[in-house]
């Protein structure tokens, strides 16, 4: 599909972006190894989350849906050692999440799995999930010499260990410490920057002992089943990402993002937003078990660059595509630096960025790391590719609301797999 964006003279309104894909995955998972039933609301509508939600039901869990609006289902935990060996390969689709968190937990389970996913993800590196996984005592093979996926997993008895991450990653630390949850012995993690805690937020829910002490995790695994734990999902930071940005530069925008998760270790987008200028103010801020939640709301405002790199970046590591459209407008210049793992995302995001935003009149250079964004760009209406890359489509729409004439996406449904009602909740704004 391709989608045509013009300029609109005002944007405002509310929005409540969909429920948090990377808090959806953990809780079904986790639900799903524990004893008894759980219920999950505001789970994430994305094509990412039913990949996890399809694998689970294929090894044997009863998961329901028990309405529609806001997306809520019923887990049947089957507790520790329920799972069934799935009767066919398990399919990722397009969900790196899906893949390494289920790889941990598969790597303890006494039978073989298989598991793949589309193009994109078969191009992923999974060597740095493989190298632990085996050190726990897991027997996993993969393609390319053990780096790529289909990975076939012969399940079997693991034990702790003690593991510096080669590179700060959410879903590598998620997978050791689901693997943890069955090992014999204690599990301990050090992570070179902080980043993403929604697993240990929840298993900490779910009664597991874990105990985090600045950059160190250790697990050590309970004898008893994990809790299931009923849970409202907080809306996704990283979809309402694109309506902080396109309301901090629309030069007459003024949009509340509502029931949002601000974990700390997800308010990157919000730092940096703020440090170039932004007003953003944080209302109505709450709890909803174990992660905090706010409405934001942004009007415009004049933006300049800034630096950003180091302990930031695995805070705000997919919202830089739309981060990128925001420097492209401010004064001043942006260096995005250390940001390397943007190249193996579900696309290489450093060079499609500089590729597709030039080709709407921004001024970047790329680096092996990052790039730098030369602002105050004069953006105009051009043909570009989304490259199949959700967050390269989204950030290219937005793009598009403050680019002089037409923008056309091409494949702009792949949305679908963090925020399938994106382009219609653009158009609201634009109508209000
Ligand atoms: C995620 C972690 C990040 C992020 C991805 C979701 C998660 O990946 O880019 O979209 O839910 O754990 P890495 O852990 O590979 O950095």
């Amino acid at each position: 599909m391709i989608r045509e964006i013009s300029p609109c003279p005002t944007l405002s309104g509310e929005i409540t972006p969909p429920g948090d894909k990377s808090i959806s995955h953990r809780a079904i998972l986790l639900n799903s190894t524990a004893q008894g039933r759980a219920r999950l609301s505001n789970f994430s509508p994305g094509a990412d989350c039913s990949s996890t939600l399809t694998c689970l039901q294929a090894l044997g869990v009863r998961i329901t849906q028990a309405s529609s609006a806001p997306p809520t289902i019923d887990v049947e935990g089957v507790g520790e050692k329920g799972l069934r060996e799935a009767e066919d390969v398990l399919d990722a689709g397009n969900s790196a999440t899906t893949m390494r968190l289920l790889t941990g937990l598969l790597a303890a389970q006494p039978f073989l799995s298989i598991i793949t996913g589309d193009s994109s993800l078969r191009s992923r590196p999974m060597d740095r999930l493989i190298s632990p996984l085996r050190l726990m005592g897991a027997k996993i093979w993969g393609r390319g010499e053990d780096s790529l996926a289909p990975l076939a997993i012969k399940g079997g008895k693991l034990h702790g260990i003690n593991y510096p991450l080669p590179v700060p990653s959410a879903q590598l630390k998620s997978a050791i410490l689901i693997a943890a949850l069955f090992a014999k012995g204690e599990t301990i993690i050090q992570e070179p920057s902080k980043s993403r805690d929604h697993t240990e937020r929840l298993l900490q829910a779910m009664g597991v002992r874990l105990k985090v002490d600045a950059d160190t995790i250790s697990l050590i695994p309970s004898i008893t089943p994990l809790n299931p734990i009923d849970l409202h999902i907080p809306g996704d930071i990283s979809s309402a990402a694109y309506w902080l940005v396109i309301g901090a530069i629309h030069p007459n925008a003024k949009i509340r993002v509502k029931d949002t998760g601000i974990n700390p270790t997800r308010m990157g987008i919000v730092e940096v937003l703020l440090k170039m200028g932004a007003k953003i103010k944080i209302e109505n801020q709450r709890w909803t078990r174990g992660e905090p939640v706010a409405d934001l709301l942004i009007e415009s405002s004049e933006l300049s660059g800034i630096k950003i790199d180091g302990e930031l970046i695995p805070r705000l590591i997919d919202e830089i595509p739309v981060i990128a459209v925001a420097a492209c407008v401010a004064k001043g210049v942006t260096i995005i630096k250390d940001a390397a793992e943007l190249r193996v995302k579900e696309t290489d995001r450093i060079s499609h960025l500089v590729k597709e935003l030039s080709k709407l009149g921004a001024t970047m250079e790329e680096m092996p790391d990052g790039m730098a964004i030369y602002g105050e760009a004069k953006l105009h209406g051009a043909k570009c590719s989304s490259h199949s890359d959700h967050r390269l489509a989204m950030a290219l729409g937005v793009a598009g609301l403050v680019a002089e004439g037409e923008t056309l996406i091409d494949d702009a449904e792949v949305v679908e797999f963090s925020y399938p009602a994106f382009w219609q909740d653009m158009e609201r704004i634009k109508a209000n």
